[in-house]
């Protein structure tokens, strides 16, 4: 047993449904760490009587829940940032002679160890992950998250209709999706996704296959894109006329579920909405993404209004961060864009337990409550002169917002899954200008 003393926040409830009851904040809090999993989380003083000789680690900084990445591409890392294209002439531009690559199982490894190592750094602990179309990508991704421990949810892509070089079957997609599962199911905190691309880039009997091994396993996630921008949209209502709206493609595949994470949502119909919301169905806001490739502005209100469950992603390389928390300062810009505001607590949540929700993994992760893992990060108020300046004196509240809007990786002090410093491989390299007061990795390496 070990514990970890100094100030806690954590929002497992949305705000904007349970109010100020959501927010857990511990000026002087005590996480209590037993086998990885979080034994006790309150006031210090309130737990001293339970674990007052518990060794404990003072951690100076704001403790919160490891952020939860709901959509982004490992393989697109080293692309992101490529210039002057929106949606599908990106793909073709840059993104699909860059996933070209990954057939080379080494290229795989070297991308999947970087990828990850930055995911830790910018305090990412869990994670909906895209790979490429070949299966030796997901293996690449899933050992490296294995030998870090951690908690990674990824799959194959099927594309049977992408471009020549990048392209599978319907029979050896199935046949990937399936080995893949039964190589990888209940090792580690790892977790398949079965992965269609979008639908422009799958048959309809790809598709229909895709609904039956999402159905023959309960416990795979589907993860995919849908309604980005609007020359996609209009090309899937070209190619299936047949459905009501590009939601109802899916639908009409039984891919529209529970286990279901749908990234962008940008352009929707109250109709599709509506469904989803009824199905369970979770959306990854993306709001760098959204940005970047011109696609438009998520309108969280709208979802909101339906009920439906949202998460954060990166979606790197559209997406211009792996920083969850900078990812939050543009969603927050692109709420106000809509006249709506974006609270700095339910910014929060929906990067941590809200994000879990929609990865169906709030038993593990997302809050920092007894039982769940104990994944989390420390972030410095003062990382920056300007964050030191806005943050000196200020509430939480004012805090946690320029953490939000003027934070990134830099704010990350450390990282820590199921209690331990996080692969300090990760951070040898990153802060080693830091001086020693700043986290743990660095104190490791002087050990
Ligand atoms: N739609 C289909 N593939 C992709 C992708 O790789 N990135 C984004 N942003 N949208 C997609
Ligand atoms: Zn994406």
């Amino acid at each position: 047993m070990k514990a970890f003393r100094g100030e806690i926040l954590s929002v497992p409830d949305d705000p904007a449904h349970a109010g100020a009851e959501a927010i857990r904040h511990h000026e002087d809090g005590l996480l209590v760490v037993e086998d990885g999993l979080v034994l006790a989380c309150g006031p210090a003083t309130e737990l001293a009587d339970r674990f007052g000789d518990v060794p404990f680690e003072k951690l100076e900084g704001l403790i919160v829940p490891g952020f939860v990445d709901a959509h982004v591409h490992y393989p697109q890392i080293e692309r992101i940032a490529s210039h002057g294209e929106q949606l599908m002439q990106w793909l073709e531009r840059h993104i699909f002679p860059a996933e070209m690559a990954f057939a080379d199982r080494a290229h795989a490894d070297a991308v999947a160890a970087f990828f990850l190592d930055e995911l830790l750094r910018h305090g990412t602990t869990s994670a909906l992950v895209f790979a490429t179309v070949h299966p030796g990508s997901v293996d690449a991704l899933f050992e490296a998250a294995l030998a870090r421990d951690m908690r990674i949810v990824s799959g194959k892509v099927l594309m049977d209709q992408g471009p020549e070089g990048l392209r599978d079957s319907v029979e050896s997609g199935r046949a990937d999706t399936e080995a893949l599962i039964a190589r990888w199911r209940g090792r580690g905190r790892l977790g398949y996704a079965v992965t269609p691309r979008f639908a422009p880039t799958s048959s309809r009997a790809q598709l229909e296959d895709a609904g039956r091994l999402l159905a023959a396993h309960p416990d795979v996630l589907l993860h995919t894109h849908l309604s980005e921008n609007p020359g996609e949209i209009a090309y899937v209502a070209e190619r299936f006329p047949e459905a009501a709206d590009y939601l109802d493609v899916y639908d009409r595949f039984g891919l529209v579920g529970p286990r279901s994470v749908f990234a962008h949502c940008v352009h929707m119909s109250d109709r599709a909405l509506g469904r989803m919301a009824e199905a369970g169905t979770g959306i990854a806001f993306c709001p760098t993404s959204n940005l970047f490739l011109g696609s438009g502005l998520f309108d969280l209100a709208q979802a909101d209004r339906h009920g439906v469950k949202v998460g954060i992603g990166t979606d790197v390389g559209a997406g211009t961060s792996l920083s969850v928390l900078h990812t939050l300062g543009e969603a927050y810009r692109i709420c106000q864009l809509q006249g709506c505001c974006l609270d700095p607590f339910r910014a929060l949540h929906l990067a941590t337990a809200g994000g879990a929700r929609v990865m169906g993994i709030t038993d593990r992760v997302g809050a920092l409550l007894p039982g769940q893992e104990a994944d989390f990060v420390l972030l410095d108020c003062a990382a920056t002169p300007l964050l030191a300046r806005r943050c000196a004196g200020a509430p939480l509240h004012d805090r946690l917002f320029a953490l939000q809007v003027l934070g990134d990786d830099r704010a990350v002090t450390g990282t820590w899954l199921r209690g331990r410093p996080a692969h300090p491989g990760a951070k040898l390299i990153s802060r080693a200008r830091r001086p020693a007061r700043r986290g743990p990795a660095w104190k490791e390496r002087r050990r």
